[in-house]
């Protein structure tokens, strides 16, 4: 069993440190239980994914307890700013373009250049971010593919020892997922139906509003649909044990990288570190004084697995430029 402990002063505490160590807490919301990590540390973020058992890397929604606290990590606009007066903290989720230089790991987002960020109002979670005072993502706490948890028995069922400490705040308010809301286009769409109403929203902004899909709410049916994802403008060559001359190379474990051509998702062969480098060191050695980048065998096994989904997709992203 995972350690639950009641929400208090001291719990909170235990709580906060236990993330800044890069340690994965479960925290009730308003709307479901999120699994909280430090999202400007990559590998606390690997340890999200290997917990969910999540087959892909989905982009997780990242947690504040005010506005401020995003200045430095998304780029805002005046419908974000109207949106935020009005429904945070609350069950909204917006979608805004990530800021230069933004702390927040790149695998956090997927590789993506937006981030989703939202302010809750369960007052333990408010408690927890104010404690912590850092950016926390935070996935809903079930394992991949079952239902969303709304109370700290869900889970502890559904993730076990996969998380090292649970708050208990009692029953999710909401039970329903936050309303996820892309604002990096000139108009705004839903991507997600939440516990924002499409009402609640268009009566504050005075207009329609069309509802699209993030980009990983549903199994994707091509690669082309994961067109908002990072892919490099490269061509990758997967399973590649050797670099070609001209090829920029991605290793795995033992392997010297010593040349600006050569990076090393991790020396040790640890795979919650491949993770967690993965989409920054994808983005630097694309590059166009390389012909592409080939990328070393990464075992299919534990986060192995969304590691290989998302250089699969990344390789194939390149032939399909058509197929929508
Ligand atoms: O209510 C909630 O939103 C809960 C609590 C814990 O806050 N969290 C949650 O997270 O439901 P998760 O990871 O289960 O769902 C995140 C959703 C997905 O639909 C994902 O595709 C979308 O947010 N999303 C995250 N980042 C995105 C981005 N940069 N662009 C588009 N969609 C994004
Ligand atoms: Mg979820």
């Amino acid at each position: 069993m995972p350690l639950l402990l009641p929400v208090s002063d001291q719990s909170i505490a235990s709580a906060a440190s236990l993330l800044r160590q890069g340690k994965l807490v479960a925290f009730p919301t308003e709307t479901v239980y999120g699994l909280g990590a430090d999202a400007t540390n990559g590998q606390a973020v690997a340890a999200i994914y290997a917990a969910k058992g999540r087959p892909s890397f989905n982009p997780l929604i990242i947690h504040v307890d005010r506005a401020e606290a995003l200045d430095e990590l998304v780029e805002w606009n005046d419908t974000a700013r109207q949106l935020a007066s009005a429904f945070w903290p609350g069950p909204m989720t917006l979608v805004l373009p990530r800021k230069q230089g933004s702390s927040v790991s790149l695998l956090a987002s997927a590789g993506l250049d937006t981030l989703a960020v939202r302010i809750p109002s369960h007052p333990d979670a408010l408690r927890l971010l104010h404690a912590v005072r850092l950016p926390i993502a935070a996935p809903s706490a079930n394992a991949s593919g079952k239902l969303s948890p709304t109370t700290p028995q869900h889970v502890a069922e559904s993730l076990g020892e996969n998380v090292d400490l649970i708050l208990e705040g009692g029953r999710s308010p909401l039970g329903i997922e936050s309303t996820v809301i892309d604002l990096t286009n000139a108009e705004p769409v839903i991507l997600r139906p939440g516990g924002l109403t499409r009402e609640q929203l268009e009566d504050a902004l005075g207009y329609k509003v069309n509802v699209g899909r993030a980009p990983c709410e549903k199994a994707p049916t091509s690669p082309g649909m994961l067109a908002s994802h990072y892919a490099p403008t490269l061509p990758l060559r997967l399973n590649a044990e050797f670099p070609e001359p001209h090829e920029a190379y991605l290793g795995f474990g033992v392997y010297r990288a010593d040349s600006d051509a050569f990076l090393n998702l991790s020396e040790e062969a640890n795979l919650n570190e491949a993770a967690a480098n993965l989409f920054a060191m994808l983005r630097t050695l694309d590059k166009p004084e390389f012909t592409g980048i080939a990328v070393a065998p990464i075992p299919e096994t534990g986060l192995g697995v969304a590691i290989n989904d998302r250089l699969r997709r990344a390789a194939a992203d390149r032939n399909q430029d058509d197929s929508g």
